[in-house]
């Protein structure tokens, strides 16, 4: 081999090498763009894409006329809510109960009787929560896993010995003082936020607008409306 040989294979060997870098270096920058691409188009978007969560929550019910109207603006909205109901409103309307189950809602109890549990003797508020579960159970085929006590009356005592999970609020709409459609609704966008469990009384026609008046803005505002088990579990 000449020392002009040596030299040209040389010459290739490390022209072969530049290549390579070259290459395998755009590669690099072609792989690292494309992540960085994908991260600054991604991250807002996942942003819009977890939606503002609220629970509509109708106490006291069923009303044999102005239940049947909610779940009729709740179908056409596709929008589902919770009911606790009470078993002394419930004789009489088991087919309106029969309807939430079947359309999707969740059905709570609001035990037998509208009596504040605390004034009670602890087994008559066994009694009339165990009342209700059955009758409820009866029309729908399950037992209500949520409880909301009346008046929001409760101590540790009923918290240990009643195996249900107990349900609050977080907004009051005072939908049963104003009896008033215009005020309801305002008290309600003026108090909600993210995550707030709304309390209303489907047994008044002015609660029932303002329900479906609060659902159709807040659903502009990028709202969506889910029942109280799917905003416990967060
Ligand atoms: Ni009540």
């Amino acid at each position: 081999m000449s020392w002009m040989k040596i030299k040209r294979q040389g010459m290739l060997f490390l022209m072969i090498m530049a290549m390579d870098i070259l290459l395998f270096g755009g590669l690099f920058f072609i792989v690292r763009d494309r992540e960085e691409t994908v991260r600054t188009v991604d991250q807002p978007k996942a942003k819009a894409m977890i939606p503002k969560q609220v629970a509509l929550t109708f106490d006291d019910g069923p009303h044999a006329d102005f239940t049947p109207m909610l779940l009729d603006g709740l179908k056409e909205r596709g929008v589902k809510v919770t009911f606790f109901l009470m078993g002394e409103n419930i004789e009489g309307k088991e087919e309106i109960v029969k309807r939430m189950e079947a359309e999707g809602h969740l059905i709570g109890s609001h035990s037998y009787k509208h009596q504040q549990m605390t004034k009670l003797q602890e087994g008559t508020v066994l009694d009339s929560i165990e009342k209700n579960s059955e009758l409820i159970a009866s029309i729908t085929g399950k037992y209500p896993l949520y409880l909301r006590p009346p008046y929001g009356d409760w101590n540790d005592t009923l918290e240990n010995d009643v195996n249900m999970t107990t349900v609050f609020w977080t907004v009051d709409s005072l939908d049963w003082k104003y009896q008033n459609t215009a005020k309801t609704v305002r008290k309600i966008l003026q108090d909600t936020d993210d995550g707030d469990i709304i309390l209303m009384h489907d047994i008044f026609k002015t609660s029932v607008d303002a329900a479906l008046e609060v659902i159709d803005t807040l659903e502009k505002e990028g709202y969506t409306f889910v029942t109280v088990d799917e905003l416990l579990i967060d």
